[in-house]
């Protein structure tokens, strides 16, 4: 498989502040001259939108084995539409992808070998950035709108240490977020910097 761009993908628990630095880190690369698109997941096509209705509903039904599933096969369209923009030259940043499965449904308790063999044939990314913080405060961060059934303390806390498993374990570069977004907004540039031997300053 050809690929003429990056693929980056930013990772953490809700509230982390993955949008913002999302948001910052592509107004810094396209003043750049760097072209870049800005993908997610759940994506918005026809999986991607039942998850959302499903997660938005207010009660988690399903088994998590059907969630992963689920997760996972609209990330598999998503890939081939990743693949396609890095063909072209273009880059991608991603909020969230196969991380999120490890670790939101591998808090849930599924078995993690068997949610690794789901993404054996998933595009793999060049970077992923975990953006860490304690659930505690990336709660109250987001407490002015509606929460997503994945979104309680306890709940995020196993995520974040499956998170944490990731990143010690090298998949993943860990940014403390208990920080200035200006703070936190340099220290991915410095990363992207010399990850991709650019210079953004
Ligand atoms: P969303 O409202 O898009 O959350 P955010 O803006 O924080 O990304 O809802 C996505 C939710 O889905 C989020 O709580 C994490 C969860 N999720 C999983 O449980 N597994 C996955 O594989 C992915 C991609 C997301």
């Amino acid at each position: 498989m050809s690929r003429n761009g990056f693929f980056v993908v930013f990772e953490g628990v809700d509230g982390s502040g993955k949008s913002t630095q999302i948001e910052l880190l592509i107004t810094k690369l396209k003043k750049s001259g760097i072209d870049v698109i800005i993908e997610r997941e759940p994506t918005d096509n026809i999986i991607g939108g039942m998850i959302r209705n499903y997660a938005e509903a207010g009660d988690r039904y399903l088994s998590p084995e059907t969630e992963a599933l689920l997760f996972t096969a609209d990330r598999v369209e998503h890939s081939k539409r990743i693949q396609s923009y890095l063909e072209q030259g273009i880059n991608v940043i991603c909020d969230r992808f196969y991380h999120s499965t490890y670790a939101y449904q591998g808090a849930s308790g599924v078995n993690l070998e068997w949610l690794k063999t789901l993404q054996k044939n998933i595009l793999k990314p060049d970077l992923v950035i975990l953006l860490d913080i304690d659930p505690d405060a990336s709660l109250i961060r987001v407490s002015g709108r509606n929460l997503t059934i994945f979104e309680n303390n306890d709940y995020l806390r196993k995520v974040r240490e499956i998170y944490i498993k990731f990143a010690d374990g090298g998949e993943m570069v860990k940014i403390d977020t208990l920080k200035t977004i200006e703070e936190v907004k340099k220290e991915i540039i410095s990363i992207f910097e010399t990850r991709f031997k650019l210079n953004l300053s």
